[in-house]
Formats: structure tokens, sequence, C-alpha cells
């Protein structure tokens, strides 16, 4: 059984940013920091760039962005600290979306100079729906920047979560001074590119400390008046509002010069939330529960291109699992065994005997996966909130070569089993159309598709807005739907009916005209959003 220590010292988060505000730079110092990688400033080569220890795919070191999530366990200060890193490209947005659903808090990277940017609403939506407590990390603080008070406005207004700092910047770009740590009252002045556990921090007893006259000269008076605003118009910090998810503390630092990223860390592992209890469709599961649950939120494929794997991601949501033991595969009702399950720190993977509620581990699959599938050690339930997101892009796919449909059918079959992407077929499965949320899918797939299974395809554009789930309260409603809309209907890999409108001026008239039917943006969810 899972002992409570082995549940609440562990931390399981992702970091996430629009591209470019330093999630890379980020990832690589808290490497560096739980002594998983040694080689500092590796972000800045172009040359270790490309083997970054978070990509690993061949396409992705061909293009220089990372399209798979690995998952990265390190040690720091008596946590063990599982790191889910996400693709920073929007097109492969949905990898990062049903990551978020296995981490228990994020942390979210803003460029000062950039502020909040599309892709950082979109991420913090995902957060929103779940309740997922978040952290954020203003970076770039050795750049003339805006304004702090401006950009926490800004977080405020357009990620719709209230902020409080956490640390205050000390002037800014050519004139950065460092930060004042709000949390423990502490001076971090600023050397450019500190070396790991090399930060000059300085405690003081208050904002008010002569020490901080002596150290910051002018630049004292607007530090005093900064902190006497924030604490006039911020709420104390409070770490259950935190993990509520109803407030974001604030940092402020700059990931390339290792600065601020140990006092994030350190407040990071005290505040942020071990793993805590997941809904199932019939009841909710807490951690520390004697039998081991867990869910697949990720599957990839071929890992190494010498064999035809597949990893399915797992995340265990409670008890132990062990090598060896044979657990439940609740929708083939199948009873399964992993020899060899493993942790990954990229390309290198080590085999585990045991892991606990948080950990994420890599299971070989011949083909038994889907995502959301959940494991169990006999009962019946589904892990929920695991939704595929409405794509934004679709595509007819078409066969080149008639002599290999069969690898084409299965190929396509196993890459959205991955959630590459997502298929809907019309005419009884002959026609498919294949729906992403980025141009770039169509080319991972085209790319996969003859490397993997040596089918060659075409994608012809179509002209579909959107993609909705129907339902009904009255199964007539939903027949006389689907007859009445045939052609703009399509199912799902699971068979469920999905209407695919053509522009979102149809789609208010085809929901204004349609009261019996529900419209659902998310596959396996009631709450209508559209991500
Ligand atoms: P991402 O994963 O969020 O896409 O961002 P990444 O860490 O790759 O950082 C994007 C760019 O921002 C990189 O520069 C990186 O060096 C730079 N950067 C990260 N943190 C800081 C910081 O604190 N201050 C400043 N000034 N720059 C920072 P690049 O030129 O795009 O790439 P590279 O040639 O340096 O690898």
């Amino acid at each position: 059984m899972d002992t409570p220590e082995n549940i609440n010292n562990r931390r399981t988060f992702a970091i996430i940013s629009h591209p470019d505000a330093g999630k890379t730079t980020l990832t690589e110092k808290f490497l560096l920091f739980g002594g998983a990688i040694q080689t500092a400033g590796a972000v800045k080569s172009n040359k270790i760039r490309k083997s970054a220890t978070s990509d690993f795919m061949e396409i992705e070191k061909q293009r220089g962005i990372s399209v798979a999530t690995s998952v990265m366990n390190f040690e720091y200060k008596d946590h063990s600290v599982n790191l889910l890193d996400t693709p920073g490209h929007k097109d492969f947005a949905e990898d990062t979306y049903r990551t978020l659903t296995a981490v228990d808090s994020v942390i979210l990277v803003i460029d000062c100079v950039k502020g909040v940017e599309e892709q950082t609403e979109k991420l913090m939506n995902v957060c929103r729906m779940r309740n997922t407590p978040v952290i954020i990390f203003i970076n770039k603080l050795d750049r003339e920047g805006r304004n702090p008070f401006e950009l926490l406005d800004e977080l405020e207004e357009k990620l719709n979560i209230k902020v409080r700092p956490l640390s205050w910047p000390i002037s800014m770009g050519s004139t950065f001074k460092g930060v004042y740590n709000l949390y423990n009252d502490s001076l971090n002045l600023f050397t450019p590119n500190t070396k790991a556990n090399d930060e000059h921090v300085i405690n003081t007893k208050d904002i008010n400390d002569p020490v901080l006259d002596k150290r910051l000269g002018k630049y004292v008076e607007q530090l005093r008046e900064d902190v006497d605003l924030i604490q006039g118009v911020y709420d104390p910090f409070d770490r259950h509002t935190y993990q509520s998810g109803d407030v974001a503390p604030v940092f402020f630092g700059s990931a390339i010069n290792n600065f601020g990223v140990k006092e994030l860390l350190d407040t990071f592992i005290d505040i942020a939330p071990p793993p805590g209890p997941r809904e199932t469709n019939t009841r909710e599961v807490k951690p520390d529960e004697p039998k081991f649950t867990g869910f697949v939120f990720k599957i990839h494929a071929n890992l190494d291109p010498k064999h035809r794997d597949r990893i399915a991601f797992l995340r265990i949501c409670s008890g132990k699992f062990e090598r060896g033991k044979f657990f439940h595969h609740v929708r083939l009702g199948k009873e399964l065994r992993f020899n060899s399950p493993a942790t990954f720190m990229a390309q290198s993977k080590s085999i585990i005997d045991e892991a606990y509620p948080g950990d994420v581990i890599g299971l070989y699959d011949t083909g038994n996966f889907k995502i959301g599938d959940t494991l169990t050690e006999g009962e019946d339930m589904t892990f929920k909130g695991i939704p595929r997101f409405s794509p934004e892009i679709f595509k007819e796919l078409i066969n080149k070569d008639p002599m290999k449909s069969k690898q084409l059918e299965k190929g396509i079959r196993q890459l959205t089993d991955e959630g590459v992407a997502q298929l809907f077929t019309q005419n009884d499965g002959n026609r498919k159309i294949v729906g992403t949320v980025g141009e770039l899918q169509f080319e991972v797939i085209q790319y996969r598709l003859m490397n993997e299974y040596g089918a060659s395809c075409s994608f012809v554009p179509l002209s579909v807005y959107k993609a909705c789930w129907i339902t009904a309260k009255n199964p007539r409603d939903l027949e006389e739907f689907t007859r009445y809309k045939s052609s703009q209907l399509a199912y799902d890999k699971d068979g469920n009916p999905v209407y695919l409108a053509d522009s979102q001026w149809m789609l208010d008239q085809i929901i204004q005209n349609n009261p019996g039917i529900t419209f659902h943006f998310l596959s396996d969810s009631i709450d209508e959003m559209a991500v």
C-alpha cells in the first residue's frame, strides 16, 4: 500500500507558454537544479537545442519544434517531481490540452515584453476548466519589458484569474537590479548567467530593512512604493485560493540567466498541491486508496524508429503500480500485465518496479490502448475529464496508392488513437475526414503514414468550420436531426454522431432551430466550451 508521504511529496506539473516565452529554457534550468541534466546554457546552442532533452521524435529534430510531450522526473528537496513537457507549437495544442488533464498544477511562462499572447489564453482556458492551480512566471526581465503593474492587470483581464505577486522586479532591462521576494522577505540581486545554487540572496527583516537602501541605492524608493501598492491592492497570499485555482501567484525572473528560477522552484515545491482526488464516471478516487487506478492520457508511437512499439503514458491516480502485476483494462474488460514499465527522460528510459499516485509511466503497447483508457485492480470505472477538443481544420484523406489501402486504414486509425488528429467518417467509413488543431498535423500524418506504414496519401481541404458532438434527451429528436442533416453528419471513431458546421452563423442557426439537440464542443463533456 502507498504511504501518505509517498503521495504528499510528489509534484506533477507542466510548464506551458506561448511559443518563445521561455518554456524550454525554464525546463532546462529546473532539470539542472534537479540534477537531471548537467549542461547549463544548452538552449543557446543550436546543436544542443536540436537534441534538447525534451525533444525526441525524428520529425521534431527536423523541424526543431517540440511535437511530443515527454515526462521528466527529478528529485528536489525530498520531493519527487514529475515535469510533463508540452509542445509549444500551437499546431500541437491538443497534445498539450490532454497533458494538462494529467497534472496537478501548472507553471505558466509569460514574456515580459509581449505579455499575454494568443496561446496563453487558450491554455489558461483549459486550466480553468479543471481549476488547475497556476503559478505565473514573468520571464525575460533582462529586457525592457512592460510595466509590471500593467502586466498584472492584463493577466487578470485576459486570463480571467486573480493574481498575487510573490516577487517583485526592481527596475528592468539594462538597469534590472533583481527581485524582492515577497513570500519570504528576501532580496535576490541580479547577476547574469547565474549558475545553479548560486543566486545572490540577502535575507531581510522586511521591506524597510536598511540593507535594502545600501544594496539598491536610488532604486529602493520605487520598490517600497510598489510593495506598498501591492499590499494595498492585492489580498495577502493564501495557499487555499491558489490550490483551488482562484488566484495565481506571480514571480518575475529571467530563465536564460537562471535568475529567479530557484525561488520559483522552491516556492512551487512548498505550495503546489500533491496528487489529489479524481472523478470517475461512478465515484471519486482518492490518491491514498490502497487499490491501483490510472488512466492513459497520451500515446506515442515508435520512439525508437527501429522498433514499431507504441508507448501509452499512464498517470497513476491511486494505489501502487507494480511491474508484472495483472491490472484490469476497463474498456476491453481484459487483464493485462506490464513487464517493462518505464520512466522517461526524453530518449533515455529506465524500467521501474513500482510507481505511485502522481507518477507518469510509459507502458509498451501492442494496440490495446486509446487515449482516456482506465486501468484498475478490477473495478469498472472510467476517469473523466480527458476530453477531445473540437478540431479547427478539416481535410479529406485521399488514398494515393490503392494497393496500400489496408496500411492506410491501419495507420490512420493508430495515429488517431494516439491523438495526433481526430478521424470522422461518412458513407459507412468510406469517406475519411481528418480534423486537427493545426496545419502542421497534416504534414506529420503524411510523413508518419509513409514512414511507418508505407502508405501514401494526400489531403483535400474542406470548408468545415467546427465539429460538434450531438446528443438529445429524446432519441427521436436525434434520429430526425441525423436524417435531415445527413450530408453534414459524420461519425467519430466511437460511432458518435458529429455535426460538421460550415460557419459560426450556420451553427448558431442550427442550434437555435433545434432545441431538442445539445451541441458539445468537447466529446466527453456536458460543459459546452470551445477551446
Ligand atoms: P519556448 O520553449 O517557450 O518556445 O522558448 P525558449 O525557451 O526556446 O526561448 C525562446 C527564446 O527566448 C530563446 O532565444 C531563448 O534563449 C530566449 N530566452 C529565454 N529566457 C530568456 C530570458 O530570460 N531573457 C532573454 N533575453 N531571452 C530569453 P532564441 O534566440 O529564440 O533561441 P536560441 O538561439 O537562444 O536557442
